[in-house]
């Protein structure tokens, strides 16, 4: 068994970690899962424990992370009359994890709730740093909150009913862990098959750097940043893309994101070759959008200043630096 301690609850790794934590000292339990999740998680999940909760559908997609969604989830806690003694176990993605913990931390103002990610990127990025939240008035995550769960449970188990797609959406953020942090780790996984992956100590590395970096510092004021790598170009690119009405996967968007952001970044020509060819030839990599349009998106986020737009951009292999401002002509030129 794996764990990682963050600042006030642990993240177990292994097949069967439900059972690493006490249910019983709750008064009621109700799980949070989507069509896939309960189709495909929830019977290993309640062979494992033999727990007896009440079960809160909610649709899969990102579509559905917004106000109605906490309104069924609010709805079925308040139909089942959960007290402020209850446990909501979210057994999903990230929209499951995010949703599900914001609709908890506000039900009855706050009950406990715990994470049970089932897709990767759910495992090694948002059930790790308290980041909760649901879309509004078409912005990502405009409405949310920080809070921890009461554990984060991860059994690798659960990936292999994941589709494809979405295990390399995941393993975007893998790929990104390593060449911000870890450069023994960039070679293992930059070495080995994806068939062959060892995923449980994939999870447990990039979480002890995720937890590292949140740890020091939760609320973003500084190295925390570190994970925005190939996210700036990212999201600029994710948003464009929804915009056109071709929405593709936020892992796809950042993969690009990496190689733009790779190519600003101070490191040699050589690195800059073996992260785009490792990214190209792992992900399905969108057509890059005209860069005119991704930089409009980019001054408009809130994390930019004026005409400067933020960068996190490597200084080598394995190493990060926040806070690389470009103003948009140099970004143009
Ligand atoms: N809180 C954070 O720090 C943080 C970090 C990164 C991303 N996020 C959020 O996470 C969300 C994306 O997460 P995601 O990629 O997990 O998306 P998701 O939750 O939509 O899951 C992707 C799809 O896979 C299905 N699925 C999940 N696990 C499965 C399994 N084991 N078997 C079969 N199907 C399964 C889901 O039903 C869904 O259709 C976004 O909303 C994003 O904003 C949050």
């Amino acid at each position: 068994m794996r764990e990682v301690k963050s600042n006030d609850y642990s993240i177990f790794i292994e097949t069967e970690s439900s059972q690493s934590f006490d249910f019983s000292t709750y008064s009621q339990l109700a799980i949070l899962v989507d069509e896939n999740t309960k189709r495909d998680c929830l019977p290993i999940f309640l062979e494992e424990t033999n727990v007896d909760a009440i079960l809160i559908e909610i649709p899969s997609g990102e579509e559905h992370k917004n106000l109605e969604g906490c309104q069924l989830i609010w709805n079925a806690l308040s139909a089942n009359h959960l007290d402020r003694n209850s446990l909501l176990i979210n057994l999903g993605g990230g929209v499951i994890g995010d949703m599900g913990g914001f609709a908890a931390s506000t039900y009855k103002r706050g009950i406990d709730f715990i994470q049970i990610p089932t897709s990767l990127l759910a495992m090694v990025d948002a059930s790790v740093g308290g980041k909760l939240g649901i879309d509004f008035a078409y912005l990502k995550n405009q409405i949310g909150v920080f809070n921890n769960p009461k554990a984060v449970l991860i059994n690798p188990v659960f990936l292999n009913s994941l589709p494809k797609n979405q295990l390399l959406s995941g393993f975007t953020e893998v790929v990104k862990h390593a060449l911000i942090a870890d450069k023994y780790y960039w070679k293992e996984i930059k070495n080995t098959p994806l068939e062959k992956m060892n995923w449980e100590s994939v999870i447990h590395q990039s979480v002890v750097i995720k937890n590292n970096i949140v740890m020091q510092d939760p609320l973003e004021k500084g190295d925390r940043k570190k994970l925005n790598f190939g996210h700036t170009f990212g999201h600029a690119i994710e948003s464009f893309y929804l915009k056109q009405g071709k929405p593709i996967l936020h892992g796809e968007a950042v993969s690009l994101g990496m190689i733009l952001e790779s190519n600003l970044s101070k490191i040699n020509k050589k690195e800059k070759q073996e992260i785009s060819s490792f990214i190209s030839n792992t992900f399905s990599i969108p057509k890059q959008p005209p860069l005119r349009a991704l930089l409009d998106w980019m001054k408009s986020d809130k994390k930019n200043r004026k005409e400067k737009i933020n960068f996190t951009l490597l200084n080598g292999i394995g190493s990060s630096i926040i806070n690389q401002e470009f103003i948009v002509d140099e970004l143009l030129y």
